[in-house]
């Protein structure tokens, strides 16, 4: 994140603190959400989104994925940086709320909402329910009917643009579950039934073509895709839909020098897509959205480990690798074992002259996938009780936490200008016997 620096005496400084103070406050393994970093990133998007589409004429709103990360802190900010916000369950949902973030500027997304959800989003009034299968049109359209209300719906394209990424989170293909096909006419036939429906109002359409996407003309290619859907239904129905959300996927840099995709530069490009689109299908500029999580809060966040065991083994190819082990593992990261996901480390507070040694870092579960950071270098005197930080987990990382071999999920901290906020507070051993039912 932007404010860490090292102080004279090594240790890492966040937001104006000192990592052994958090660690000592708030203990370890900690999340440390640098707010100004994550406030710059959020107000990039919407600054540059704004001024691209702005170029012609035309309005880009941001909406923060909050399944990234979430507390209702996190909500206000975004809030107080004009975002709006997607959430993507009912517990998102009352959070988000919780935060103070208005309900019209709440998108609400999942391949599977309950009755419940929808019932509960009609009812405090969300901005907009993304649609994700022909069959849920019917069950919206039935309580919208019940709560008397009328439900602005986007319906979910898949446009079949392979943007790369792992395959657990690229949804833009054929055979995967979320979204109305293009190709097969789904999506054409999902607007039609919306624009149909009596209780039903057709925002327009949605697509979000994957996650940690690099290209630049990926994004451009599924805008071009969705414009022509929309000039498509416009030709047929005499009907503009008046907003076209082009998703999330902006990739980041997880370790040093690794690339990433610059807001300006998407910005710029996709309304240039957009323009070309309009040009070619003809029509009037819709109101355009997007939705990026990891980018605004994945480089926004570190983890704090601190180390216990250290031992070294013996390379079948040669040399030895250094298992550094800290506090948690793949109960507070799931992205190394699930994703194959990248990441660096650091010595945290203090600096060493020591020669650096290829180290693995892992947790203390028990499986042998349990990695943190697969191959860093680290100095060879790293020891028992040395801070580790992991740079760049603010995004999937507390979210997708979990209490594996019974560990107690981290807290997450906020800091800024030397000050500490708890955002969400560590499990306690307490926590974990109450969800446990004790026999009589
Ligand atoms: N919009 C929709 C409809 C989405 O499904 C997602 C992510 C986003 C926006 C935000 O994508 P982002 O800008 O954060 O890449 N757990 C995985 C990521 C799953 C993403 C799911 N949907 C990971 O750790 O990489």
């Amino acid at each position: 994140s932007r404010t860490v620096e090292r102080g004279d005496d090594g240790a890492l400084r966040v937001g104006g603190c000192d990592v052994r103070e958090l660690a000592g406050e708030f203990g370890t393994p900690l999340y440390i959400v640098d707010e100004e970093d994550m406030r710059a990133r959020a107000a990039a998007f919407r600054d540059h989104f704004t001024a691209a589409f702005g170029r012609h004429g035309a309005k880009c709103d941001v909406f923060y994925a909050s399944k990234s990360f979430l507390s209702s802190r996190v909500a206000r900010w975004m809030l107080d940086e004009d975002l709006n916000m997607d959430v993507a369950s009912g517990g998102e949902l009352e959070i988000a709320l919780r935060g103070g973030m208005p309900p019209e500027r709440i998108a609400l997304h999942g391949n599977n909402k309950s009755d419940a959800e929808i019932e509960r989003a009609l009812k405090v009034g969300v901005g907009r329910l993304v649609v994700d299968s022909l069959g849920e049109i019917g069950i919206i359209d039935a309580i919208a009917f019940e709560l008397g209300v009328k439900a602005p719906v986007m319906v979910r394209v898949t446009t079949g643009v392979h943007a790369g990424g792992h395959e657990y989170i690229a949804t833009s293909h054929e055979d995967q579950k979320f979204g109305l096909s293009l190709a097969t006419g789904a999506a054409m036939d999902a607007v039609r039934l919306v624009h149909a429906a009596e209780n039903l109002e057709l925002l327009g359409i949605h697509t979000h073509i994957g996650s940690q996407i690099l290209s630049i003309d990926a994004f451009r290619e599924s805008a071009t895709r969705m414009l022509k859907l929309r000039a498509d239904f416009a030709a047929e129905s005499g009907v503009e839909m008046p907003e076209v959300d082009l998703g999330g996927g902006y990739a980041i840099a997880y370790v040093p020098g690794a690339e990433s995709i610059d807001p300006q530069v998407a910005a710029f490009e996709m309304a240039d897509a957009v323009a070309e689109a309009l040009e070619a299908a003809g029509g009037s500029w819709p109101r355009l959205s997007i939705e990026p999580g990891r980018a605004i809060s994945g480089p926004a966040g570190m983890t704090l480990y601190r180390v216990g065991v250290v031992k070294t083994v013996q390379l079948e190819e040669g040399g030895e690798r250094a298992y550094v082990a800290v506090d948690g593992g793949m109960s507070d990261n799931m992205r190394t074992i699930t994703y194959g996901a990248e990441y660096s480390a650091t010595l945290a507070a203090r600096l060493s002259d020591e020669h650096p040694k290829l180290s693995r870092v892992v947790g203390k579960h028990c499986e042998s996938g349990d990695i943190v950071v697969r191959n860093v270098e680290l100095p060879g005197d790293v020891d028992r009780g040395d801070l580790l930080a992991v740079p760049a987990t603010g995004a999937y990382g507390r979210v997708m936490a979990n209490n594996y071999n019974g560990l107690l999920r981290p807290a997450v901290v906020s800091v800024r200008d030397g000050e500490a906020t708890l955002l969400i507070r560590r499990d306690t051993m307490e926590d974990l016997l109450r969800w446990d039912v004790a026999p009589d």
